[in-house]
């Protein structure tokens, strides 16, 4: 799909000059600026420049209700499926929730968010549960599950952002409640959730929420999180 940008008047006179509504595919009736603003894009203030597909990979709120197509799915499955592993163990499992599929199974996992996750995830149409087998094929604890499951989680939203997706994951849940919902082995351990959908209207935030959407992303400065040859020697 042709992906352009349509700042709206607002955009520019903001304080952050980078962050812009924009939309996807044939320009919209002028009307629909205003009756439907749809943020699909918060690229980062990267102080260097880096590629789009990591600069512009946001954590989005407000979602639509319209359902992701199975295509875009599989894309995004097979993404975090080439993702790279400690001896190639490939630990992660991924437990899709497609509300046009299985509402039954949908709203149990739902069930498991924290209220605060419930309330912006109301209208996502798909949950992806991330969890790790936490044992390597000979029984021993594989240390880098954890490490290798991110890995794959963060293929599968940069996957997302490249198809014009909205992803935003999630440790805001009961693992022990997922747990026994879905009646998970005890070698198993979920992470996180990754809900998935399109690009919703951010006016019909509460207004918290619809701040720290149009709040320009933070990140520490790379002094803090870098080290040259040593622990904490200047980079
Ligand atoms: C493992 C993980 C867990 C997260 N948990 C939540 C969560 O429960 N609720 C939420 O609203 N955001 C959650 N987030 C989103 C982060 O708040 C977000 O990634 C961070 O603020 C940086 O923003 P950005 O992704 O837009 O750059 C989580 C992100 C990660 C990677």
């Amino acid at each position: 799909m042709l992906r352009k940008i349509y700042p709206l008047a607002s955009c520019s006179a903001r304080a952050e000059p980078r962050l812009c509504y924009v939309t996807f595919g044939q320009p919209p009736a002028i009307m629909n600026f205003y009756r439907e603003k749809r943020m699909a894009h918060k690229p980062a203030p990267s102080a260097v420049a880096i590629h789009e597909l990591i600069a512009g990979r946001w954590s989005p709120r407000a979602y639509s209700s319209e359902p992701v197509s199975r295509e875009n799915l599989h894309a995004v499955l097979e993404a975090a499926r080439w993702a790279p592993s400690s001896y190639n163990a490939q630990p992660w499992r991924f437990l899709v929730f497609d509300r046009s599929v299985d509402e039954v199974a949908f709203k149990q996992a739902f069930a498991t968010l924290v209220p605060f996750n419930q309330a912006w995830n109301a209208p996502a149409p798909v949950l992806i549960a991330v969890t790790t087998l936490t044992r390597t094929s000979k029984g021993e604890v594989n240390r880098c599950a954890q490490y290798d499951a991110g890995a794959a989680a963060m293929a599968l939203v940069l996957q997302a952002h490249a198809l014009g997706l909205a992803a935003h994951q999630m440790s805001g849940f009961d693992p022990n409640a997922f747990r026994k919902a879905f009646d998970l082995p005890n070698d198993v351990e979920p992470i996180a959730f990754i809900s998935l959908g399109h690009f919703g209207d951010v006016e019909k935030l509460d207004p918290v929420l619809r701040e720290r959407e149009k709040s320009v992303r933070q990140r520490l400065p790379l002094a803090e999180i870098a080290y040259g040859g040593g622990w904490k020697k200047a980079f």
